[in-house]
């Protein structure tokens, strides 16, 4: 069901990579609820092709754009603004990527080149985007920017590795540019803290199937899929929550305030 609560209102989208994806998702809701976006990936994603077919349902331009990389950022803002003929009201950054996590290196052992390229595009990535988006004045005033975390930057969870530290800092990063973007033209800046979900990026961690069984018995509510983060990601960017910023908000089923449940208790005495 939409209801009409992104009328008018234009954005970008980072990171829709096949179906799965949670910016896939994200991308055909907000366009449900009336936004118009523009979707972008990293080049090397672009060239698998799928990206195209998301493009022509919600007709929107696709551009290409490594986040990692300043020239990169600069031209999406610059093509993006001459697109809508002026700012945006929203970003989604779903982006994140460790190679020490799909090499298997276990985070004790640690290739550093591998930890700095992580460490690029999954946090500071955000860091850059914000940063142009000011240069370029490329947000509108009440825009809303979220980018997607995980609870691993609170708690250890085996084989999430360096993207743990790397959703620390992403966390913090949105705490700060919020408040420096917040008083300078009343753009918001959350992160979204997301039970797992399969898609490609979450499949890359090691025992991913059992992390997600074990979520799903330590949540109330059960795990929150792809589909429950667009609708959460949609409201986020509505007028509807305009005063919310500088938070990690946990989408989760419940999974966050949960000491233990029964299901984990019974499991535990067989
Ligand atoms: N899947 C989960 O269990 C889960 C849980 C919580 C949070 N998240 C977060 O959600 C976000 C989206 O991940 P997803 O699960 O939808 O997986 P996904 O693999 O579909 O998306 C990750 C995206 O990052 C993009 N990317 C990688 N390097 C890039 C670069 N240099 N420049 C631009 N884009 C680049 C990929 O092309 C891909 O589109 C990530 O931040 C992830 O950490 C995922």
């Amino acid at each position: 069901m939409a209801y009409n609560l992104l009328k008018g209102k234009k954005g970008i989208i980072f990171g829709a990579l096949n179906e799965q994806s949670i910016a896939w998702k994200v991308a055909q809701r907000a366009v449900q609820e009336g936004a118009e976006i523009v979707l972008s990936n990293a080049p090397i994603a672009l060239r698998m092709g799928e990206l195209n077919k998301l493009a022509e349902e919600c007709n929107a331009p696709v551009i290409g754009c490594d986040v990692t990389n300043g020239d990169d950022i600069n031209n999406l803002f610059t093509k993006t603004k001459e697109h809508f003929g002026g700012g945006v009201d929203f970003i989604l950054h779903s982006i994140g990527m460790s190679v020490n996590v799909r090499k298997n290196i276990p985070y004790y052992e640690n290739n550093y080149d591998f930890t700095h390229k992580g460490f690029d595009i999954s946090a500071l990535s955000l860091h850059r985007i914000l940063q142009a988006a000011m240069k370029h004045d490329a947000i509108n005033e009440w825009g809303s920017v979220l980018a997607l975390s995980y609870i691993a930057a609170q708690r250890y969870f085996p084989g999430y590795n360096d993207m743990a530290d790397n959703k620390a800092v992403l966390e913090s990063i949105a705490r700060n540019f919020g408040y420096e973007y917040g008083v300078t033209k009343k753009v918001r800046v959350n992160t979204i803290s997301q039970s797992p979900t399969r898609t490609t990026a979450g499949s890359g961690v090691k025992g991913f199937d059992g992390f997600i069984d074990f979520a799903e018995k330590m949540s109330p509510l059960g795990n929150a899929d792809a589909d429950q983060c667009a609708d959460y990601c949609v409201t986020l960017f509505s007028d509807l929550t305009k005063m919310v910023t500088m938070q990690n908000l946990f989408h989760d089923g419940g999974f966050s305030f949960t000491g233990v449940t029964q299901a984990v208790i019974d499991q535990m005495g067989k």
